[in-house]
């Protein structure tokens, strides 16, 4: 089947070594099947804390070439080594155009791509300020919202992959959905993402493939049976009768 998308899918060969990921199911799962495709320009990764969605969309960005600590492939920083040794056993399998353009936002590593920025611009030797293309202030000087909005609006633009580490974490309702305008635009301009999530909002982009981890491997399934969504929905539907169920 033709795919206009840059990854179109993961294989994980046999891991050897005993480490930790080597035993997420999802992970195990990934090792046992041929290949996990991607059908979709937007994927979101889903499933319970500690699942494993962090340490997967990492891997399969450093394959990507991506800094494991985020940025874009430029990015060369290293403040502490907490990536797995994953992305050794992980191929991707390329689409037939290459990606112009590229992030990986790492939840936990916003401050320290900030820092790296602000490091490159007070370099007198160095180019034209970097920070230009990143809405003219520095990173720092901006809220966490606000910041991660500016890199997405500012520094992403299209034709690209987008890997995105729970982006709503920066985010209120209102800018949430904001970002959600700015991924159309993207995909409309032949960009693909890969996201991890535990928004019942995000996760409803139209067309989007939404990849369930769980202890039984991965299933592409509808947002609304994620539990993400139905536990919402249940609780804003009637927050006194959760709750009043809960506290008993
Ligand atoms: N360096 C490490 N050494 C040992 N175990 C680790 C290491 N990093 C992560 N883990 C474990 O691997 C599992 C998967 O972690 P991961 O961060 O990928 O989960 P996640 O699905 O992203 O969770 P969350 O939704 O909380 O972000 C967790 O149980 C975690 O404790
Ligand atoms: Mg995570």
């Amino acid at each position: 089947m033709f795919s206009n998308l840059y990854v179109r899918g993961i294989r994980i060969k046999q891991i050897e070594e005993d480490s930790y990921y080597k035993y997420l199911p999802a992970i195990k799962y990934i090792m046992d099947m041929d290949e996990l495709r991607f059908n979709s320009n937007v994927t979101f990764l889903v499933g319970e804390n500690g699942i494993g969605k962090s340490t997967l969309i990492e891997a399969i960005a450093v394959a990507m070439g991506f800094n494991p600590e985020g940025g874009t492939k430029n990015f060369s920083f290293s403040t502490n080594d907490s990536h797995s040794g994953l992305y050794n056993y992980l191929t991707v399998s390329k689409g037939i155009k290459r990606p112009m353009d590229g992030f990986f936002l790492r939840a936990e590593s916003m401050y320290n791509a900030a820092s790296y920025i602000d490091e490159l611009d007070d370099d007198p030797e160095g180019g034209a300020p970097i920070r230009l293309s990143y809405g003219g202030k520095s990173l720092h000087n901006q809220s966490h919202g606000e910041s991660f909005l500016s890199v997405v609006e500012n520094r992403f633009g299209g034709k690209g992959i987008y890997i995105l580490d729970e982006p709503e974490a920066a985010l209120s309702p209102a800018r949430l959905l904001r970002l959600m305008c700015n991924i159309k635009e993207l995909v409309d301009n032949d960009s693909q993402f890969i996201i991890a999530t535990h928004s019942p909002i995000l996760m409803a982009f139209p067309g989007a493939e939404v990849l369930e981890l769980s202890d039984e491997g991965i299933k592409s399934i509808s947002y609304k049976d994620t539990e993400h969504y139905i536990i919402t929905k249940r609780f804003l539907d009637a927050p006194g009768r959760m709750l009043g169920e809960l506290f008993e």
